[in-house]
């Protein structure tokens, strides 16, 4: 389902909300957590977003560039984006403190589709910076737990000083109401008390159900391959596979082209595809 509406509710697509940086969380190397409010105290009300959904962010007086809501709708007030440092737009971010003023448009893209995952199983699968869009499904998910069957997390990272919200996930391993399993591909400091390895080894630890379960799945390229074929060997049907996708964008609202993949727009036709999207566009992943 695409998103067409905006927060600025005017005619300008490209004009951006004032936000207000509140807090920076840092995270790992290179990784802070962003919460921001918008100055609009209507609109600080009634901004609302699907858990897989994206807004652009402009540094003024630098650009703009999108970054998906990492936070969950069920936490309304502020939205929280965790950025990876990488370039233009990302470096004049981090030289931001609390208190300045930023650009925010959006929601754009479609989000999970979350009607649809109601009464199904949950299986989450990201890798690195894959977390941030799923981290809004996840407590998404966990904030309307009686919605939803099991609830299951599979989270890789290279080693555990590069583990995103690390410590929030940590905290989730104990609880009955998700089955947290947090893996790292290797462990020199011999201090990670979860698993190691890559992440598609977590699948040895969970009995699913792929008739009843929806899998959505975030991370690096290299990973949507391994995870694919372990669903796929598991039977998982091609519409029960929810990827997110990323690809270069300008616009974000189906104007500039820039993210076109064959006939479908990702910034409204995705950033979230099915499995069964991506087999009819061969060039998708
Ligand atoms: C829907 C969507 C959601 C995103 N969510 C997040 C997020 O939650 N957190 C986050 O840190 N980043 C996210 N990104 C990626 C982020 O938008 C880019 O890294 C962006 O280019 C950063 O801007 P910049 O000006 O700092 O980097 P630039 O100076 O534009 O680029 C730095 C380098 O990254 C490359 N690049 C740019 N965009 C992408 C892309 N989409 N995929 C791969 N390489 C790219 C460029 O080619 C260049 O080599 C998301 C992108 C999309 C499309
Ligand atoms: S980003 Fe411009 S059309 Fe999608």
């Amino acid at each position: 389902m695409s998103n067409r509406k905006d927060c600025s509710g005017c005619q300008n697509p490209y004009t951006p909300q004032m936000a207000r940086i509140i807090r920076i969380l840092p995270q790992i190397q290179d990784h802070q957590l962003f919460q921001i409010q918008f100055e609009d105290q209507q609109l600080v009300k009634s901004f609302t977003y699907r858990p897989g959904q994206f807004v652009m962010l402009s540094v003024i007086g630098t650009g703009e560039a999108p970054f998906s809501i990492s936070s969950s709708p069920t936490h309304a007030g502020v939205i929280e984006l965790c950025v990876r440092r990488i370039g233009h737009v990302t470096d004049a971010l981090f030289k931001l403190a609390p208190n300045t003023m930023v650009g925010i448009r959006g929601p754009y893209g479609n989000g999970f589709p979350i009607e649809q995952l109601e009464g199904n199983n949950i299986l989450l699968i990201a890798g690195g910076l894959g977390m941030a869009p799923l981290r809004s499904l996840l407590n998404y998910v966990l904030d309307n737990r009686s919605k939803f069957k099991d609830v299951i997390l599979m989270y890789g990272a290279r080693n555990p000083e590069e583990m995103l919200f690390k410590y929030e996930l940590l905290n989730l391993i104990d609880l009955a109401d998700v089955k947290c399993l947090l893996t790292v591909d290797k462990d020199e400091s011999k201090t990670w008390k979860a698993y190691t390895g890559v992440v598609t080894n977590l699948f040895e630890h969970v009995d699913i159900n792929p008739a009843q379960t929806y899998a959505a799945i975030c991370g690096p390229e290299i990973m949507f391959k391994f995870v694919l074929e372990k669903l796929l060997q598991r039977n998982f049907p091609k519409d029960r596979i929810l990827m997110s996708l990323e690809r270069n964008m300008q616009c974000g609202v189906g104007k500039c082209g820039h993210c076109m993949i064959g006939c479908k727009y990702t910034c409204l036709d995705g950033p979230i595809f099915t499995y069964w999207d991506a087999i009819n566009l061969p060039e998708m992943i």
